[in-house]
């Protein structure tokens, strides 16, 4: 008998107690927090999908393994343990801890780029972005046409544009230190990467001698996609896929608080011993010895587990299915988002939303405090308050607007699923009335962690 229902494949153990408010609480709680979601304190927050990073619950076994413990400074057996996970995975040799994703992309990039250098990737993260730009290079972004049509069903919309990496290759012989695959592709909604498109990447990076690096954040889901999506891999278990997408590279960085099921964590892994010292010298200057990285003994026992519990079927197949659940709902009852919902998080698109809310009055930031006044919910806007403002100081709206509802890793059941789709339908049914904002008060850069916002017109939701 195959059952229908998809069940959370755990039970639960320990709970923590998620506070109701009433809608005047939350609307004070908004003005207190100058109506930026990053100012409000969590209590007051009862569905957070503010991000998929860090937040997710340990398991029974991860905990267990966290009293084995080795604090030794140097050679701690917790080290080895992690070590082996890691390599039994992904087949790099050389392995450094770090504190998580952004360490390992600073270490990278710190000994590879240099001034005027050219680092492409199917779509650079925020940090990665930054890291490739804080040594003087160049971050180029080659998604596929798909990847940026907010309706394409394209099932691979986080493929790398191969004939644009070829020219890139091409144009700039000694200016390409490393070619970077993001999997997912997370600024670009979360869409995987295929296979066939991994495979292809490394064939162009050789004829060049320029080294291929995955972003490998959330490795297990992009193996699930390709399980469930790419022909001829249907049925195959995700640590033989993934292991097939790590050997098409010479190494990888990770954020071990997504697919490393872990709070804290990350590491750069890789094939090439002379990097891995060069690499190592960096570590050792910025993050601490080789064997504990910027981590704690129990960290590392946590990655270790999370790195095999990840790659559970049953495990995936629920968390593939709750943001595609969701997605199914809300498309039913006309919700506009990106098609199709990615692995970790689903994306309202806020301009079909809003379409009576011009960008100048940040139409994505303004329905992210809708869902939070309606239903408590949090959500994290990524539209103009976020990448509007430009180095010299005037404002481009990017192409989309889109509200980013994230889910933590193994802490919400169906009925918190259910909630946020009725919120998000209630909000739809009143979004003609929901108003635009202004900013009052902004820091230079990343604007949207501490910007001072409010109403441009009155109240947020105008009354009937
Ligand atoms: C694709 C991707 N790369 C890198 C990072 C950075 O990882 P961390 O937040 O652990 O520094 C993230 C975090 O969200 C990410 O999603």
């Amino acid at each position: 008998m195959t059952w229908k229902t998809i069940i959370e494949p755990f039970r639960i153990k320990t709970v923590e107690p998620i506070r109701q408010t009433t809608r005047a609480e939350r609307e004070a709680a908004l003005a207190a927090a100058h109506y930026n979601l990053f100012l409000l304190p969590a209590r007051d927050v009862l569905i957070d999908l503010l991000t998929d990073s860090g937040t997710g619950a340990l398991s029974s076994e991860q905990w267990a393994a966290m009293m084995r413990g080795d604090e030794s400074y140097a050679g701690a057996e917790s080290f080895y343990r992690f070590r082996d996970a890691v390599l039994g995975i992904t087949g790099f040799p050389h392995i450094l801890p770090t504190h998580q994703g952004r360490a390992a992309e600073r270490i990278l990039f710190g000994t590879l780029v240099k001034p005027g250098d050219i680092v492409p990737n199917n779509t650079h993260f925020d940090t990665t972005r930054a890291n490739v730009e804080h040594r003087g290079g160049t971050a180029l972004d080659l998604p596929i046409a798909e990847g940026r049509k907010p309706d394409s069903r394209h099932p691979f919309k986080g493929n790398m544009d191969l004939a644009a990496l070829a020219r890139v290759l091409e144009e700039n012989p000694g200016r390409v230190p490393v070619v970077m695959v993001t999997v997912t592709n997370n600024s670009g909604g979360g869409q995987p990467v295929s296979l066939e498109n991994l495979r292809g990447v490394p064939a162009l990076c050789r004829r060049h001698g320029v080294p291929l690096f995955l972003d490998a954040c959330r490795f297990a889901e992009n193996a699930w996609f390709i399980r469930t999506r790419e022909p001829g891999h249907a049925g195959r278990p995700p640590a033989e896929i993934a292991r097939e997408a790590f050997d098409c590279a010479d190494g990888c960085t990770m954020s071990a608080k997504k697919d490393g099921m872990v709070n804290i964590g990350g590491f750069l892994a890789l094939r090439d011993p002379d990097l891995a010292r060069r690499c190592t010298d960096l570590l050792i200057l910025t993050e601490g010895f080789v064997t504990y990285g910027g981590l704690a003994g129990y960290d590392l026992e946590a990655l270790a587990v999370g790195l095999r519990e990840v790659l559970h079927e049953d495990y995936l197949e629920y968390r593939i299915r709750s943001v595609a659940y969701l997605a199914e709902r809300l498309e039913a009852g006309g919700v506009p988002m990106l098609t199709p919902p990615g692995g970790h998080a689903l994306y309202l698109d806020a301009l079909r939303f809003l379409p009576h809310v011009p960008q100048s009055e940040f139409p994505a930031w303004a329905l992210s405090l809708a869902l939070y006044l309606e239903g408590g919910i949090r959500s994290v806007e990524i539209g103009s308050v976020m990448f509007g403002r430009q180095p010299d100081g005037s404002e481009r709206p990017p192409e989309m607007e889109l509200v980013r509802l994230a889910f933590p890793r193994r802490v919400y059941t169906q009925s918190h699923v259910d909630y946020v789709a009725e919120v998000v339908l209630h909000v739809k049914a009143l979004a003609s009335r929901i108003r635009g904002v202004r900013i009052v008060e902004a820091p230079p850069t990343l604007r949207h962690f501490s910007a001072r916002l409010a109403p441009a017109h009155g109240a947020l939701v105008a009354t009937e």
